[in-house]
């Protein structure tokens, strides 16, 4: 089942022909050279990384529009916006989607919509009598929009390009002159990439079965079947037109991935038996895909987070061993019912015994290329994975991954690859396949009262004896990755959702609430400093080796609130947790953070999951890091949450989503269409951009 890399090293001249075709409507190479001086040489900062190249080679979109780049040097105001107001929300009464007035968005792909304009399937448009088929929601836009990510139509151009250089470079002799490597150096990295035409990948993280199939409880096999299709990935063509409206086109590289598409293993537990059953089916699907990542070389990692909540006991008599207790298995699951109407899913089902062992994974996929299986990551280990955020070249060669783990009380991880990943690459074979695993475990720091302190990364692997004593090998390890940590003593958080890369290479963590810590469901420490954490807070941490970091609280969101609102103090808060009024008064309020999106400028954006104070619905708020200042950019509707966040390579286009629009009941919200109290509302992407052009957030 081990599975070779998909990707390709080939040389770059197999497409050369259609660069100057794809490249309309992008920047000419000497703006591109003039984007690239950087704003960190600008910053102060106390993180800066010393001679560190921000005209990285390879980095996905790291090279900003220059003429964006000059106004913001002007403005010298990462976030200049005018802030959505507080009563500008509550005009919409949570029926539409509000933003900035220097803002404007547009909607792209609800649910139903054909991923194919010409593939002679409907678009499912809310009537609440219906819903698609099976078949149908198979060739349609999914449910539950979350993470996601925007490749240019150009990149796998750019990144062949890119390694026919590296691998010149790698096979060169020492005696070859510094000058004439930095020349070939300097061809990386500088192809510009297509603002207008992509491939959007995008998670589709669940739907209820009241939202997806109009009842409470599936009645058959097809209603399951239906439930199944509306879950996992989205690879969509996307465009824009002269217009400025963006729209779904044909592609045959656009396809969707549901439970039930053929899916393989790679890395060290993919033998493991335990992903084995003895019904000898084949690996399908992915599930319960929540946060996302582009690695640097040019495919999609999508998470698998809930996956214990579509697994049931349909004999009655299951009973939950140590490790499915810890992954949080339970005989209803989440009320899905697929294990009543799909063996795979029936935990007591003796054929199927290891069929949830095959859920929880990074999951790679190749926007590029429509036939190639999805590939479960098994060395990035198996949890509740949020999110997954590559560390850029600039800053690190291997492929250097931070991810979270969202559940009260657990725990924040690092995957490295051995070696540079262009290496591994050159290699055939994946950075994902070969590397180790870290869990994080922070300690106090000074005082244990400042909101700081360092942290070990802990790894997980035979070499640590603690596990070579408990595990047969790094297989098991890594598909019990929540057992290995809890023995090496990682650190519970507050739900750790997702993660991004800041400009020093800081890694920036949502911790999007627990006030369950009374119940054992996690603990108060410096890192977690309030005991009821209704809020959420950020961490920002940065990694000062391979196994150690520094941390610091970046925000406690309940420091957002207005004074009068602000929750009393708790005996059992640490010292730092002491409430802090906002310079604004609480104007832009947030709590809850969980997706998360740092560009290379600086700003921070969050998209919130939880019920928001002040009457306000979900957001996406924008930080400047270095001032702290944060600013309402948008506002979702009622109960939906805000998540996802990608941009074309300018970054003046804005994707992010609307997820759950009123939990699927019309009588609160029918978005993306009018309100009629009637028409079922649809999860759908958000198309953000600035009235008078910029960057988004300036
Ligand atoms: Fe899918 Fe933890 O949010
Ligand atoms: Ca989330
Ligand atoms: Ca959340």
């Amino acid at each position: 089942m081990v599975d070779k890399t998909s990707i390709d090293t080939s040389s770059p001249m197999d497409d050369m022909e259609n660069v100057s075709t794809n490249n309309s409507g992008n920047r000419p190479f000497d703006e591109v050279l003039s984007a690239s001086v950087s704003r960190r040489a600008m910053m102060k900062g106390s993180l800066a990384v010393a001679g560190a190249s921000f005209l990285a080679p390879g980095v996905v979109g790291a090279a900003p529009y220059a003429k964006a780049r000059q106004s913001l040097d002007k403005s010298n105001d990462l976030i200049g916006f005018s802030p959505l107001t507080t009563d500008e929300v509550a005009s919409a009464g949570g029926k539409t989607v509000t933003i900035s007035s220097d803002y404007e968005y547009q909607v792209l792909i609800p649910w139903g919509t054909p991923i194919n304009p010409r593939s002679g399937v409907k678009e499912y448009t809310g009537d609440p009598k219906t819903r698609p088929t099976a078949a149908e929601a198979a060739q349609q836009i999914g449910l539950g929009h979350d993470g996601m990510w925007f490749f240019p139509a150009n990149l796998p151009d750019a990144r062949r390009s890119d390694m026919f250089v590296y691998k010149r470079l790698s096979k060169m002799s020492p005696k070859t002159s510094r000058a004439t490597k930095r020349r070939l150096e300097n061809r990386m990295g500088k192809w510009p990439l297509n603002n207008r035409v992509g491939m959007l990948c995008i998670n589709h993280e669940y739907g209820t079965n009241p939202h997806a199939l109009g009842k409470e409880y599936p009645e058959s096999r097809a209603d399951v079947r239906l439930s199944q299709a509306i879950h996992g990935v989205s690879v969509v063509a996307i465009a824009r037109n002269f217009r400025g409206k963006w729209r779904v086109i044909s592609s045959r590289k656009s396809r969707r991935i549901t439970v039930n598409t053929p899916v393989t293993f790679s890395g060290p537990a993919a033998d493991s038996q335990l992903l084995k059953n003895t019904a000898n089916n084949r690996p399908k699907g992915t599930v319960n895909n929540c946060g996302a990542g582009p690695t640097p070389w040019g495919t999609y990692v999508t998470c698998e987070e809930n996956f214990n909540g579509y697994f049931g006991d349909a004999s009655g008599d299951w009973v939950a061993n140590t490790a499915q207790e810890r992954y949080g298995f339970a005989s209803d699951g989440f009320g899905y019912g697929w294990h009543e109407f799909d063996k795979r899913f029936d935990l007591s089902n003796p054929d199927y015994a290891n069929e949830h062992n095959r859920f929880g994974w990074c999951v790679e996929i190749d926007p590029f290329k429509p036939n190639s299986k999805p590939v479960k990551r098994t060395a990035m280990g198996r949890f509740k994975h949020e999110s997954a955020a590559f560390l850029p070249e600039k800053f690190d060669k291997r492929a250097v991954c931070y991810m979270g783990d969202d559940q009260r009380g657990d725990y924040c991880y690092k995957y490295v690859s051995d070696k540079p990943w262009r290496d591994h690459l050159l290699d055939g074979e994946s950075p994902l396949d070969h590397g180790t695993l870290y869990v994080a475990q922070f300690r106090t720091g000074g005082n244990g009262n400042d909101g700081m302190g360092s942290g070990k990364w802990l790894e997980l692997s035979m070499d640590i004896p603690e596990l070579a004593a408990k595990f047969s090998n790094l297989g098991e390890i890594l598909i019990n990755a929540r057992l290995a940590a809890d023995i090496v003593g990682a650190t519970p958080m507050d739900r750790p959702e997702w993660s991004t890369i800041g400009t020093d290479g800081e890694v920036y963590w949502t911790f999007t609430n627990n006030d369950r810590k009374d119940d054992g469901s996690g603990k108060v420490s410096e890192a977690n400093p309030i005991f009821e954490n209704t809020d959420g807070h950020i961490i920002k941490t940065i990694d000062t080796s391979d196994t150690t970091f520094e941390w610091s609280i970046f925000i406690l969101a309940r420091d957002t609130r207005r004074p009068d609102d602000a929750p009393a103090a708790d005996p059992k808060d640490k010292g730092y947790a002491a409430y802090s009024a906002p310079a604004d008064g609480g104007d832009n309020v947030f709590t809850d953070p969980d997706a998360a999106w740092a560009d290379p400028f600086g700003r921070l954006f969050i998209g919130t999951d939880g019920s928001q104070p002040d009457g306000l619905q979900d957001q996406l708020v924008v930080f400047d890091v270095q001032t702290g200042e944060y600013k309402r950019l948008l506002s979702g509707v009622a109960s939906d949450e805000i998540t996802g966040i990608t941009t074309t390579p300018d970054y003046r286009t804005m994707f992010t989503n609307t997820q759950h629009p009123g939990d699927g009941d019309p009588t609160l919200t029918n978005f993306p269409a009018k309100f009629d109290g009637v028409t079922i509302p649809r999860d759908c992407t958000l198309v953000i951009t600035k009235k008078k052009g910029g960057v988004v957030g300036s």
